[in-house]
């Protein structure tokens, strides 16, 4: 099968970016990363993309009026690009419904909580005020509600005695690196179907859309 031209929209440091650059680095990946688009000329991800030899373009919401202008020179990129599928990874720009649309079920986000729990910014410093033992991130389809769409993959990483906000993203960061391909993946081998807006897997395997931090593997106080 002919692997699906995916596009990659960032705003910062581009750490998903990378793990889909390194996913799709194997041949057999079905989706192949043909364009990294930043809204901001100092997003360190466009430099992420330079080293992978994959195009870059900064589209600089601060160079357009509106939020349409900024969507038209974005969507005209992607266009150009013959995009497929596109990854919002850490993306910080709400798009507006006919953007979202126009890529209906082949737009991904990542968000780091498990949703519908902590939709919007600052969740982990909002998990951890209400004592959660368990955070996580989610690959969902987007639609033009934020942090909203049928669930794809879930993360789960326990929250620990001792964490604080940073602690904690950069746990749930690790288990986002595994969900975002693997979420990719499954999109684009064209195993995605929505009922109802919930993603059914054609030939589902139990635990496919699960991935779960290894230091959830030994229970605390078992040791
Ligand atoms: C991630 O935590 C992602 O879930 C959120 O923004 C962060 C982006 O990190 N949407 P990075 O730019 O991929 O390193």
């Amino acid at each position: 099968m002919a692997r699906r031209a995916t596009a990659v929209l960032i705003s910062g440091s581009g750490s998903n970016l990378q793990a889909l650059l390194e996913a799709a680095r194997d041949p057999d990946y079905p989706a192949a990363i043909r364009l990294v688009v930043a809204n901001r000329p100092d997003a360190f991800g466009l430099e992420r993309a330079r080293r992978a030899g994959v195009p870059a373009v900064v589209v600089d919401h601060r160079a357009f009026a509106t939020r349409e202008a900024f969507e038209a020179e974005l969507v005209g990129e992607l266009s150009t690009a013959e995009i497929e599928l596109v990854c919002l990874a850490g993306f910080l720009r709400v798009l507006t419904a006919p953007t979202v649309e126009r890529w209906r079920d082949r737009m991904l986000n990542i968000h780091p909580s498990l949703l519908p729990a902590y939709r919007g910014l600052r969740t982990h410093e909002r998990v951890l005020a209400d004592g959660a033992a368990v955070s996580g991130c989610t690959v969902h389809l987007v639609r033009p509600e934020l942090d909203a769409g049928p669930i794809l993959v879930q993360g789960v990483v326990p929250v620990l005695p001792d964490d604080d906000a940073e602690r904690l993203a950069r746990r749930v960061l690790e288990v986002e690196h595994r969900a975002y391909p693997r979420a990719l993946a499954l999109l684009a081998s064209g195993r995605v179907r929505v009922r109802d807006e919930r993603v059914m897997l054609v030939d589902e395997r139990p635990g496919e859309r699960l991935i779960v931090h290894p230091s959830l593997g030994t229970p605390v106080g078992a040791r």
